[in-house]
């Protein structure tokens, strides 16, 4: 399998209940590699930014005002696999749906405080980590 890199967030109501080192050891123990990382506290223009996307989804608004309502910790992941491997750590976007086990279902809230976000594909992933990380501070082996 391919040597991947994506990007993981952990969420503004994930790090307010103290769940950073137990998330990136979740990582960690699946064979990922944190290569870059860093907390921010996002404007809402910066979510709104990450998430154009969703720009015409009903819940864009909210969600950029959530993203934007603490800091939150950016990280680039690498690993074979990584994209996939970091979506099966995370779980279904709605915790209510999410496997025993997973992130979300141990630290999410609701579908919109859901703890965690990751890239899910090449593309985005490169894009997203374009989005914060300048090339000077990622470290890959
Ligand atoms: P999405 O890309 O569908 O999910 P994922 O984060 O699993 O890739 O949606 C992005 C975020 O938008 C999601 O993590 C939480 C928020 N969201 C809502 O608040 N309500 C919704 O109905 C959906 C689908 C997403």
């Amino acid at each position: 399998m391919a040597v991947e890199r994506t990007l993981s967030i952990i969420k503004p109501d994930a790090v307010q209940k103290n769940a950073i080192g137990a998330i990136l050891g979740r990582f960690e123990a699946a064979g990922l590699r944190v290569i870059a990382t860093k907390m921010l506290y996002l404007s809402q223009e910066d979510a709104g930014g990450f998430y154009a996307v969703h720009k015409a989804r009903p819940f864009y608004g909210e969600l950029c005002a959530f993203m934007s309502s603490g800091p939150v910790l950016v990280s680039v992941l690498e690993g074979e696999g990584a994209i996939l491997k970091n979506r099966d750590l995370m779980g279904a976007t709605n915790p209510k749906d999410a496997a025993p086990g997973t992130i979300r279902a141990d630290f999410a809230d609701s579908i919109d405080a859901n703890a965690v976000h990751g890239s899910d594909s090449a593309e985005t992933a490169a894009w997203e980590i374009s989005y914060f990380f300048s090339q000077r501070e990622i470290f890959s082996r």
